[in-house]
């Protein structure tokens, strides 16, 4: 059977208190959704519908998905209404997986135990034991254990309340099943909205099999309704990245400070110290030691590259053994070839720089190619701007840069030259 997969992304995420629409907050660097649709992809459905309302025309530039359909829900008015608007577009025969936008870090492993649930054409849902169920739906089971209702916290007795397990809002089942039950769900209840979770009981009711699943692990269903709860998901997101590079045998002196926001791709025996910010791509070789205190943005670095910390990175590519900080700040279109230095106070930006060169001091280098073997001396400025455009210093293979010198641009220094202090 083919696997339509719905994402329910309309909500104005109220208790964010954000002018930007929920699905839209930050998550390792990516928007809360985009988690969602990669872990929907997974799976390899046939057709990815994602509902959407509030900011419906930033959420879906912000997203850039051409293998979504967009359904837009012009009313919000609950989250079974907001399925029945992404209906119409599946293919009767399908089982149709329901995903929410705010619940971003369900396993593949757990959506696909899901699927399969509802392959005997029952409605299978996702459930979660707590300790903490405050917020969301209880599952309400008969004497014989089996589910027979899904109450919201807003509707549900004191008796219901303390029940600890919860509805993760998850729900796998055959398409014309969904359809049917959701043309019988009312608004009748505290929100006054038509709730998704109301298919259950009609379910019950009419007799159709309910299969609930419960996830084995609480943090991958929780879900994000405000900045608290966003911090936690980052949390747990940081420590899955930590989890994977350690498994991959990357050393992080402490896996609980450690931030990806993008992606990270690491050789072996590379050691991470604490409170390193990566972001975009960043490529580190073998054995790179990075500092702590660090920042790297859409990086390259080669075997061996050691940063100092509280060095600043961004759109960097070093060769083997350069070594970098502290305090370093370079800047986008520097290449660094190997053995290269660059020490504390120095700014580099849209430079070549060529094999074992030093700048050591409290320099900055701009719109400059230097060759191999450079000595840049402490203080020394490439005055690349003169009021109106940019030009360029190119300084040959084994010129000595005296202390305090300022090259000028354009200008040009021969191979092997030596330039005094001042
Ligand atoms: C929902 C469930 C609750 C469950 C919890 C799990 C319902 C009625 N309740 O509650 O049982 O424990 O999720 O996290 O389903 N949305 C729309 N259109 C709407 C309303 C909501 O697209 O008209 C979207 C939201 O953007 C969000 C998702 O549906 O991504 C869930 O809505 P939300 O309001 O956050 O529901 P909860 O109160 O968290
Ligand atoms: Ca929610």
């Amino acid at each position: 059977m083919s696997l339509s997969i719905v994402v329910l992304a309309a909500g104005e995420g109220t208790r964010m208190r954000s002018a930007q629409p929920k699905v839209l907050a930050d998550l390792g660097g990516r928007p809360l959704l985009w988690h969602v649709l990669e872990g929907a992809r997974a799976l390899a459905p046939r057709r990815m519908s994602v509902v959407v309302g509030a900011g419906a025309e930033a959420v879906r530039e912000a997203l850039e998905a051409d293998d979504v359909t967009w359904v837009t829900q012009a009313q919000r008015l609950g989250t079974g209404h907001a399925v029945q608007q992404a209906l119409p577009a599946v293919a009767s025969g399908d089982t149709v997986l329901v995903l929410y936008g705010d619940v971003p870090l369900v396993s593949e492993d757990t959506l696909r135990r899901l699927v399969a649930a509802a392959a005997d054409g029952s409605l299978a849902l996702l459930t979660a034991i707590t300790d903490a169920p405050e917020g969301y739906g209880r599952i309400v089971r008969n004497a014989d254990n089996a589910v027979t209702a899904i109450v919201e916290q807003r509707d549900a007795s004191p008796e219901q309340r303390s029940i600890r397990e919860i509805n993760t809002g998850l729900m796998a089942a055959p398409g014309n099943l969904l359809g049917e039950l959701l043309q019988r769900v009312d608004n009748g209840n505290a929100q006054g909205e038509y709730y998704l979770t109301d298919v259950v009981s009609l379910a019950v009711a009419g007799g159709h099999a309910v299969t609930p699943v419960i996830a084995d692990n609480l943090g991958e269903v929780a879900g994000v309704n405000d900045r608290e709860q966003l911090a936690a998901a980052e949390r747990r997101l940081q420590q899955r990245h930590a989890r994977q590079l350690m498994h991959a045998g990357v050393t992080l002196r402490d896996p609980a400070r450690y931030d990806q926001r993008g992606s990270v791709v690491c050789g072996t025996d590379t050691t991470i110290d604490v409170n390193v910010v990566f972001e975009g791509r960043v490529t580190l070789g073998a054995r790179v030691r990075i500092g702590a205190h660090c920042h790297l943005r859409d990086c390259e670095l080669g075997d061996d590259v050691e940063v100092l910390p509280f060095s600043h990175l961004d759109g960097v590519r070093a060769g083997h053994g350069v070594r970098i900080g502290p305090y370093a700040r370079v800047r986008p279109g520097t290449v660094l070839a190997e053995d290269a230095r660059v020490g504390n106070f120095v700014e580099i930006k849209q430079s070549d720089i060529g094999a074992g060169s030093k700048i050591n001091h409290l320099s900055y280098v701009g719109d400059a190619a230097l060759g191999s073997g450079v000595n840049i001396g402490a203080g020394t400025i490439t005055c690349n701007y003169d009021g109106a455009n940019k030009h360029r210093t190119v300084i040959g293979d084994d010129v000595f840069v005296g202390s305090d010198t300022q090259l000028v641009a354009p200008v040009k220094v021969g191979d092997g030259a030596t330039i005094g202090a001042g």
